[in-house]
């Protein structure tokens, strides 16, 4: 039996040796503060860079580490079936609108390549989405009509370059993929090498608003600004914007597997549940296909480590898998009407702005967000803007969304309090995450391979539901919003901003 890896390593983060930026120590005068060093954060420094701006980026951990480190890096404008439901509930302008943008951003990514002559494995492929169920081909029918309707190049065929069996597929020629990490390193680069800064470990934690925005990160340095952007995955400051109650969280897992037959290329999306994505790797000596899938609402798991495994069985029946090399996981936000949030943080703040919600398709819709974002710190009117401005709401499908994610985070709320299996501390094994009583109250432990055991309050510090123990990853992750904390608590994603209360261990803790 081919053995997982024992921790979970993405391939882009690991494979790219990436040069480490200094903490901001100082105050310091920017044109434009960026919080979030992944593909929308880098994209529009690069772009305001080129024009002449003094871009400051912040960054809380290693830049491209976070979404945008946890890709399959497909840049595409074929987001799965979604065509056709966008026809339904914007029309064909919105829906034709949201295809141009993701197309541009493709042909722009290919032409930046070429410019600026960066090497990333960027390669041409058709994206196709399959089905192996009878009952889904309606479906793709429907979505190649969405294609004619919009006039998206696309067909639908019967045969895959794949051993799966499928019923039919829907391709989008002259796609691409590339590996994110080297392709923003260079952009990166470029950044540096213009009149504009990267800081990592900086952590933002509050906006003076005003005519000139003031950013005052963790350890109090002050950027005085004029426009600010968050580009942090989940936004920094909400805003009164709720966007914790306008998103989900949703988490997905990865493999790296070598094979031992030969990959004709393409890449590929099932339109059945339970989703699988495919698409290959040239780096290196041997290509390195990434098996994708396994989707769930973030922290609404009861083991990860499982995702894994059948996802690795799912390989096994595709492909002679030889070595599993990688194994990862990411999260994605997905808004109520999922089309991305990108533009003013509110209606009245001007200066401010965010991008957020790509549901899983950041490599296109990120480079869409950047240029509508640089369009708007220069004061140019972008042609996607209504499309993407977060203050939109439409009766179907945001209210309903809303109401239903809403529900769900109070069943969450109120299920996560009622848990009564709890184990004895001393009885958490090696490598073992459980729900432990200390006094009597509910805690979190860890025993990590020093045989120290980690305890922390298992209360989300964001609005006060339980988080949940993720074996994969080893982490504790809210089931309500989405943040997921360290073993020791620190935040890994947001909104929590806070991390969760440690809690001392003591021999008299045990219950
Ligand atoms: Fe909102 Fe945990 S993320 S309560």
């Amino acid at each position: 039996m081919i053995q997982l890896p024992q921790f979970p390593q993405s391939y882009w983060t690991t494979s790219v040796e990436q040069p480490e930026f200094p903490k901001l120590t100082s105050d310091m005068d920017a044109d434009v503060v960026i919080v979030g060093a992944g593909i929308t954060g880098i994209t529009a420094g690069y772009l305001l860079s080129k024009e002449g701006k003094k871009v400051v980026i912040l960054e809380a951990g290693r830049i491209l580490h976070g979404t945008t480190g946890h890709t399959t890096a497909k840049i595409t404008a074929q987001h799965d079936l979604i065509y056709d439901e966008l026809i339904h509930h914007f029309g064909e302008d919105k829906a034709r609108l949201y295809y141009e943008a993701n197309r541009e951003a493709l042909l722009f990514i290919r032409k930046t390549v070429e410019v600026e002559g960066i090497i990333c494995d960027l390669a041409d492929e058709d994206a196709y989405i399959y089905t192996q169920s009878e009952d889904t081909i309606a479906k793709l029918e429907k979505e190649r009509r969405a294609y004619e309707k919009l006039g998206i190049a696309g067909k639908l065929t019967d045969h895959i370059d794949l051993p799966i069996a499928i019923q039919s597929a829907l391709v989008m020629n002259n796609q691409a993929q590339f590996n994110p990490v080297l392709y923003l390193m260079a952009l990166t680069d470029r950044i540096i090498r213009s009149n504009s800064q990267v800081f990592e470990n900086t952590t933002a934690v509050k906006v003076e608003e005003g005519d000139c925005p003031v950013v005052v990160t963790e350890s109090g340095n002050r950027i005085t600004c004029q426009h600010v952007i968050s580009a942090s995955h989940f936004p920094f400051l909400d805003w009164k914007g709720f966007y914790f109650a306008r998103m989900h969280a949703e988490r997905s897992y990865v493999l790296g597997i070598r094979i031992g037959q030969e990959y004709n290329g393409g890449m590929y999306l099932s339109a059945d549940q339970p989703k699988r994505s495919i698409r290959v790797v040239r780096e290196g000596k041997e290509p390195l296909i990434l098996v994708g899938g396994e989707g769930h609402k973030a922290g609404q798991s009861n083991c990860t480590i499982k995702h894994y495994e059948t996802l690795q069985s799912f390989a096994t029946s595709v492909f002679d898998v030889k070595e599993i090399a990688y194994r990862w996981s990411t999260q994605d936000l997905v808004t109520l009407d999922k089309l991305p949030y990108v533009g003013q943080i509110n209606a009245r703040t001007d200066n401010i702005f965010v991008a957020t919600g790509y549901r899983k398709w950041g490599m296109t819709n990120g480079t869409v967000a950047a240029h509508l974002l640089k369009n708007r710190v220069l004061g140019i009117k972008d042609r996607y803007q209504d499309l993407f401005d977060p203050s939109r709401l439409h009766a179907d499908p945001d209210i309903k969304s809303f109401v239903s994610e809403n529900l769900n985070v109070a069943k969450e709320l109120i299920s996560g309090k009622l848990e009564t299996v709890y184990r004895s501390p001393n009885s958490v094994a090696v490598g073992e995450g459980a729900l432990v009583l200390i006094n009597g109250k509910r805690a979190g432990a860890y025993r990590d391979p020093d045989d120290q055991l980690h305890l922390v309050d298992t209360t989300c510090t964001h609005m006060g539901c339980e988080t949940n123990w993720n074996d994969g990853d080893r982490t504790w992750d809210c089931p309500c919003h989405g943040s997921r904390f360290s073993y020791t608590g620190e935040v890994i994603e947001g909104p929590a901003k806070k991390p969760l209360v440690k809690i001392e261990f003591a021999p008299e803790y045990e219950a």
